[in-house]
């Protein structure tokens, strides 16, 4: 059995080594040849690997294409610098192939090389060339056509296939508006999605050898011409525009034009001076339009620089015209309201703080007195402190006397018990207060004037209790001694409390007269028995300065 071992050996050392690789210019193995007739100025696609539609993008950077020379030269085709031809996937393309163009190509897949000869005429040389571009109306049935279809008249020709964008298109169940009939494609309703390149292929046998026929159909959808005038959206006719002089403003115009197959939008803004001359605005920007299948949206901005007077006496047009006409809409400038808003809110609210002030004061004035005795109470100092005197009140009232005074002792609440029992009740049980009252601090049988100036003095206030018959009481006199002690070095302040009604007599000493129409004058009123009443916040304002007597009290308890 060795011979048969050899023989296999030999037979395997015997086999030719592959070639790697056959450079461009050596003579190389040919796997196919394909031919094909194209029309001048058409845009048009070759294939490398016929079939199966290689798609796949790596594989364009797999293939390598050639121009075959004259000479049997190889020259390989870069197409970055060939701006009308480009490779894409498997196919080669011509954006629009000229005559210039004719030769043969030769492309390079996996090691494969197919040559392709490319024949280009133009579409004179046939009787009866078809359209190269179409456009169509959306949604109406359209038929697409072959436009080489009645060349070469009286040839047998076969295999007619349509591509688009490359792919073969065929009729399909999802698609029952598209057939395929005779050398056309009928499109029983038109799409947005139809438009694209549509290329034919036919097969034909010329000078012995098959050629493929290619051509191709621009396909074009769109909606009928607009029969309408532009539309502006936006401003409003009339349209009263805000403008502060000085500033920059800013105009936008938004115009929709229906669709026209040569479309030439006009959109500005015109500035008509009131002397009826027109400039037009610098245009700023224009967005780029928004289309859908109908028409397209311009949004037109442009700039005033700064906004003159002379500005807010023009008028501003918007201009926007198509093939079928023009509109226009105008527009004023008016001086921002803001302003004359701002004036007013600040007028509003100047005369609000007055009111409130007014209010406030008012309140104040009517509060005076509370407000002093909250503020006595919680923040003044005891003024009380550090003076050498012993009594915050000297009472000057109209003693009684059992012996003169008859007619008065029916008087069940007469001016003594107000002093004596009503006074000191409130100022000293409430608001701890010392009283000094006569009868009952010092003499209870009288005193005389001496001592009583001393007592006086001995004071921090003189409360008066007024009445006709204080007035004509020997009492009379504390009174003028106190005006007196006013005047002193150590001075005490008058209370002037109007008990009742009086009428000053002519004897009154001129002092009296003086005080009693100089000095504030509290009014008694029996119903004012309470102790928050209002007679008693003014008779406590007038006293001194004393801090709360229920915290003393509490102190002097927990000792
Ligand atoms: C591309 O085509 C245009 C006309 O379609 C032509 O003028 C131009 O010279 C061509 N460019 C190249 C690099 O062939
Ligand atoms: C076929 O041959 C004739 C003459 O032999 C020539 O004129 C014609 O151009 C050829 N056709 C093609 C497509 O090569
Ligand atoms: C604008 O118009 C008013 C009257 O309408 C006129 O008094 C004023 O002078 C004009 N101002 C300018 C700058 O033209
Ligand atoms: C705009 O249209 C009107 C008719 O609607 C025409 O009279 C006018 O001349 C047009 N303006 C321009 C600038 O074409």
């Amino acid at each position: 059995m060795d011979w048969i071992v050899w023989m296999l050996v030999i037979y395997i050392l015997k086999q030719p080594v592959k070639t790697e690789e056959n450079h461009a210019g050596l003579p190389i193995a040919i796997h196919e040849e394909q031919r094909y007739q194209v029309f001048a100025k058409d845009k048009i696609s070759i294939p490398c690997v016929q079939e199966p539609t290689q798609t796949s993008p790596v594989i364009e950077n797999q293939i390598q294409w050639f121009f075959e020379k004259s000479n049997g030269n190889l020259n390989e085709i870069h197409i970055n610098n060939n701006v009308n031809i480009t490779k894409k996937a498997n196919v080669i393309s011509f954006s629009s192939v000229e005559i210039s163009n004719s030769g043969i190509y030769i492309c390079k897949f996996n090691n494969i090389y197919t040559r392709i000869i490319l024949k280009v005429i133009t579409k004179d040389s046939c009787l009866g060339y078809g359209q190269s571009n179409q456009f169509v109306l959306l949604s109406a049935k359209n038929t697409i056509s072959c436009p080489s279809r009645l060349c070469y008249p009286g040839q047998n020709k076969w295999k007619i296939k349509w591509y688009k964008n490359e792919i073969e298109v065929l009729e399909r169940q999802e698609r029952i508006t598209l057939k395929l009939i005779d050398e056309t494609i009928v499109l029983y309703t038109t799409y947005p999605t139809d438009a694209g390149l549509y290329t034919c292929d036919y097969s034909l046998f010329l000078n012995e050898s098959q050629w493929t026929v290619r051509a191709s159909v621009d396909f074009e959808v769109g909606a009928q011409d607009t029969q309408e005038k532009p539309q502006i959206f936006h401003p409003e006719n009339g349209e009263h525009v805000e403008a502060e002089i000085g500033k920059p403003l800013e105009l936008r115009c938004s115009v929709f034009f229906g669709f026209e197959r040569t479309f030439n939008p006009i959109i500005k803004w015109i500035k008509l001076h009131p002397d009826f001359t027109k400039d037009e605005l610098r245009q700023t920007h224009l967005e780029a339009p928004k289309k859908n299948i109908r028409g397209t949206v311009h949004i037109l901005t442009s700039m005033l620089d700064k906004v003159t007077l002379n500005d807010l006496n023009s008028t501003f047009i918007c201009y926007a015209q198509n093939s079928v006409g023009n509109t226009t809409k105008v527009i004023k400038l008016v001086k921002k309201k803001a302003d004359i808003v701002c004036l007013v809110y600040i007028l509003c609210g100047s005369v609000v703080l007055l009111l409130m002030m007014l209010v406030g004061s008012g309140l104040i004035y009517l509060r005076w007195i509370e407000l002093v005795l909250l503020y006595r109470n919680y923040m003044s100092k005891d003024e009380t402190l550090g003076d050498d005197k012993d009594f915050d009140a000297f009472v000057s009232y109209a003693k009684q006397n059992c012996d003169s005074d008859e007619e008065f002792i029916e008087d069940t609440y007469n001016e003594e018990i107000f002093a004596t029992r009503v006074l000191p009740s409130v100022l000293e049980s409430t608001y701890n207060y010392k009283l000094c009252i006569l009868e009952r601090d010092i003499l209870p049988g009288g005193a005389y004037v001496e001592d009583i100036v001393k007592i006086i003095k001995r004071s921090r206030r003189a409360i008066v209790v007024l009445s006709q018959r204080y007035i004509n009481s020997p009492s009379i006199f504390e009174f003028q001694a106190a005006i007196t002690c006013t005047l002193e070095e150590e001075p005490i302040k008058l209370i002037l409390i109007e008990f009742s009604p009086f009428k000053e007599p002519e004897s009154l000493p001129q002092v009296v007269k003086k005080a009693l129409s100089a000095l504030p004058t509290v009014v008694w009123n029996k119903s004012n028995s309470s102790k928050n009443t209002k007679f008693w916040k003014k008779v406590r304002y007038h006293m001194p300065v004393k801090k709360n007597l229920s915290l003393e009290k509490t102190d002097i308890l927990m000792k």
